[in-house]
């Protein structure tokens, strides 16, 4: 792990900042609320690849797009790098509770790290791939024929039942149906723009306060805690699923989890936003590109996966779900020849690396055969994030939209529903097609992929 402590800060060189917008932090806070992607362009276009945006007021954010600076903050030693997950979405601290992975610093954090690892290797990502593909067939069974339909609330659907499935295997449907309800309700409360808003502008408190968010969660927590006492209750014999791989790993350490801890834990595996985004951003982008759709088409029923990996690495690439990650400075820290002083945020920008001309050419354009060619670099390719906090569900995520994808391209012919592109717009978690990235669907043969 580089250190990059930088001791002389301890004694008197002083604190610098890179440049950025000067407007009050209320004006920058509701800029960022509003427009988040144009104002991280802008700021790239003026200041340069390291920057600075003061939206939280005491707490500048610097932003970082150079390879080298987030390889710098990726390789630190996570102790001096706390979890800035609160500061980059709000909605993490309310919804995934504060002793979720995602929020927690070290050493904590790397043990829950450890007890999730195993439910995404080996055996476990096979068995995951069939269910997905089973996922898939039956939910585009339900797809309407010859009208215009959004496809993102759709993929929610999909990946809220393989996320479900994964860690609880075998629900009754009563509860399954439960969960999923409620689970809808919730994001649907969260998803009205007006409440976004406010939620980046104002932070976790709007929705702390908010007795329809605390009443719209709880109902979500109840399934979830009833599925953990009836398993606890009855022996959670011979399971492989996420929840009993936590309770295991748990009880090795010398004791079960309590409640709110588990609750934690299973409610951050049951919110996964970004693999549906990703899902409608995939489509989104390959419909307005008939030849690489019949060519991944092509691809698909041979069998073969080069061309479909190379779509799904350029998706996530071009429209990444989380556009920022963040991190608090537990010390001072030298960087770009800059000295930040403790409690900065550092901000590797995922959005504007993955839009430099020096490392993607034509970066605006969707061309997936950059990847065919070249693999992607640990550094400038970083949807998954990076470092010892890089997303532990990666490969899930990806074998996931690869399977739909397979499934999706085997059984239907799709059409973009309107000729214009969609833009982004904010949801929960990322930011999805402004149209919800709309299709019109004809042929159907549920082919087994
Ligand atoms: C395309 C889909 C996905 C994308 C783009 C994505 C992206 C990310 C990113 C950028 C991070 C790092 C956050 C940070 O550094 O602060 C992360 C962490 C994490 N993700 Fe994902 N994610 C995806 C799917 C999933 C799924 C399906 C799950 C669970 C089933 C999941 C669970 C997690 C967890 C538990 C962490 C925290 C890891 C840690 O702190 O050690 N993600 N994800």
């Amino acid at each position: 792990m580089a250190d990059v402590r930088n001791t002389s800060l301890e004694t008197d060189v002083p604190a610098t900042l890179p440049p950025g917008p000067r407007a009050p932090s209320a004006a920058q806070a509701l800029v960022w609320a509003l427009r988040p992607l144009g104002l991280m362009d802008r700021c790239h276009e003026r200041y340069g690849d390291i920057f600075t945006l003061h939206v939280r007021r005491g707490r500048p954010w610097v932003f970082l797009t150079d390879p080298e600076h987030v390889k710098q903050v990726f390789t630190t030693d996570s102790e001096l790098l706390r979890a800035g997950a609160g500061e980059a979405n709000p909605l993490l601290v309310p919804l995934l509770g504060s002793r979720s992975v995602m929020l927690l610093d070290e050493p904590q954090h790397m043990n829950d790290r450890k007890r999730l690892l195993p439910s995404f290797h080996g055996q476990r990502m096979k068995d995951y791939g069939a269910m997905m593909s089973d996922v898939a067939r039956a939910e585009i069974s339900r797809w309407p024929l010859g009208e215009p339909f959004a496809l993102w609330p759709r993929m929610q659907a999909i990946s809220l039942e393989v996320v479900m499935r994964a860690v609880f295997e075998d629900l009754d449907s009563d509860r399954r149906e439960r969960l999923r309800a409620r689970v809808v309700e919730l994001t649907d409360w969260i998803n009205s723009p007006r409440r976004l808003a406010l939620l980046a502008a104002f932070g976790s408190r709007t929705l702390t306060g908010n007795a329809g968010f605390r009443r719209a969660m709880s109902r979500v927590e109840a399934v979830v805690l009833e599925e953990v006492h009836e398993r606890r209750a009855s022996g959670m014999g011979e399971r492989e699923d996420i929840h009993s791989m936590l309770e295991r790993a748990h009880a090795e350490g010398g004791s079960l989890a309590d409640e709110e801890k588990m609750r934690d834990e299973l409610i951050t595996m049951l919110s996964d936003g970004p693999t549906a985004t990703s899902l409608a951003w995939v489509f989104e982008r390959l419909l307005r590109h008939p030849e690489k759709l019949a060519r991944l088409r092509e691809e698909v029923l041979t069998g073969e996966e080069e061309y479909l990996d190379a779509v799904v690495k350029e998706t996530l690439r071009l429209c990444p779900a989380v556009p920022v990650v963040m991190r608090r400075l537990a010390e001072p820290m030298r960087v770009g020849g800059y000295e930040l002083a403790p409690e900065t945020i550092v901000a590797p920008c995922v959005y504007l690396m993955h839009r430099r001309r020096d490392v993607y050419p034509d970066p605006l354009s969707f061309r997936p055969e950059r990847f065919l060619t070249g693999s992607a670099g640990t550094y400038t390719w970083i949807p998954f994030g990076g470092g010892v906090r890089r997303c532990v569900a990666a490969s899930f995520a990806q074998l996931e939209i690869k399977r739909v994808m397979q499934v999706v391209l085997s059984g239907l012919d799709l059409r973009a529903a309107d000729s214009r592109s969609e833009g982004a717009a904010r949801s929960s978690v990322s930011f999805t097609p402004a149209g919800g990235a709309r299709v019109i669907a004809t042929r159907r043969e549920l082919a087994a992929v």
